[in-house]
């Protein structure tokens, strides 16, 4: 098979060893209530993991600016050389699902050639997404729930009623969830993690149809290049609760505060994608751990290619290696 990707394939399984060493750091902190101690774990260890590979990566998406976070924040440079790559990372997306063990916590990264990943603010994002397969421009940011239910309901042959939409379950989007339920649809509510609801769209298996609502804009972004794999489709649109918040966006080089970004302005190009399960999920087991050995599940994606891998690990605990 003719590879037509431009970033080289043996990063796919590259990318997978970095979620997996981030999640496999961050389970030894679920259940314990420490949400910074878990993603500092987290960090540590995805951070580690890419000084060993081949690549010139730049963090786009990251742990913050580089006055706030001391590791992997905007900027800065990972790898010990080779092909330039841009990185969007969430070392543990779900902090707190993973300091009180609740479900759907994953390590979470996607690489794309230089350039090819919005470089979003800190800000919340107004987020729309479908999985792939569905004509272009079948759902919209701008039009009613009811409009973008039904208007999915008919492209699947279903009826609305048939419809799940996952959402965040957060006050904000109480209009959101009424208006769903009003043409039919089922609602998922989910108290936290919505790249992994983003991501079950792509996945027949979850149930899921359709994700809602607003959340973290790097999140979005994450989301955006897991769909860009599978020919999903997303929009986003910035949202601003004040005058620093657009400050900030302006350092950033984004002049249209209102603009609605398709998803090929949030990830665009060859994109590889991986996440790893830290708590059980929808569509990914967390870590399992027995005496001797580690168990991660991970699915990596690959836009050039379409491919969706999901890739079953058991990581034999270093100490037995040793004896
Ligand atoms: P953290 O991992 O940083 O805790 O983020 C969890 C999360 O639920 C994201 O998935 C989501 O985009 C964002 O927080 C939503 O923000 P908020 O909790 O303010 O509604």
């Amino acid at each position: 098979m003719t590879d037509t990707g431009t970033l080289d394939r043996q990063l796919v399984m590259e990318m997978v060893r970095v979620t997996e060493a981030a999640a496999v750091a961050a389970a030894d902190w679920r259940g314990r209530g420490k949400e910074k101690d878990a993603d500092h774990a987290a960090v540590e260890a995805m951070r580690k993991a890419f000084n060993k590979l081949h690549i010139d990566g730049t963090v786009v998406i990251g742990e913050g600016e580089r006055d706030e976070a001391p590791m992997l924040f905007i900027g800065e440079k990972v790898g010990l050389g080779g092909q330039k790559v841009d990185i969007a990372l969430d070392p543990l997306e779900g902090t707190g699902l993973t300091a009180r063990w609740a479900p759907n916590s994953l390590a979470v990264l996607a690489i794309a050639e230089e350039g090819h990943l919005l470089n979003a603010p800190d800000v919340y994002m107004d987020k729309i997404a479908i999985g792939g397969g569905y004509p272009k421009g079948l759902v919209d940011l701008d039009r009613s729930p009811a409009d973008n239910v039904k208007a999915l309901a008919d492209a699947k042959g279903v009826e609305p009623g048939d419809i799940t939409v996952c959402v965040l379950d957060r006050l904000r989007h109480e209009t959101l969830i009424k208006d769903l339920r009003a043409v039919g649809a089922r609602v998922q509510l989910i108290p936290d993690g919505d790249i992994a609801g983003v991501i079950e769209t792509t996945d027949p298996m979850t149930g899921v149809d359709m994700y809602m609502g607003s959340g973290g804009a790097p999140e979005g972004v994450l989301a955006a290049a897991a769909l860009n794999c599978v020919g999903g489709q997303f929009q986003g649109r910035l949202l601003f609760r004040n005058e620093d918040e657009k400050s900030r966006a302006h350092r950033w080089g984004i002049t249209d505060l209102d603009r609605k970004y398709e998803l090929h302005d949030l990830a665009r190009g060859d994109t590889i994608f991986s996440a790893t399960g830290v708590t059980d999920g929808n569509m990914l087991k967390g870590v399992h751990k027995s005496a001797q050995r580690y168990r991660t599940e991970t699915v990596v994606m690959r836009a050039s290619t379409r491919t969706v891998r999901f890739i079953r690990t058991d990581h034999i605990k270093k100490d037995i290696i040793r004896s």
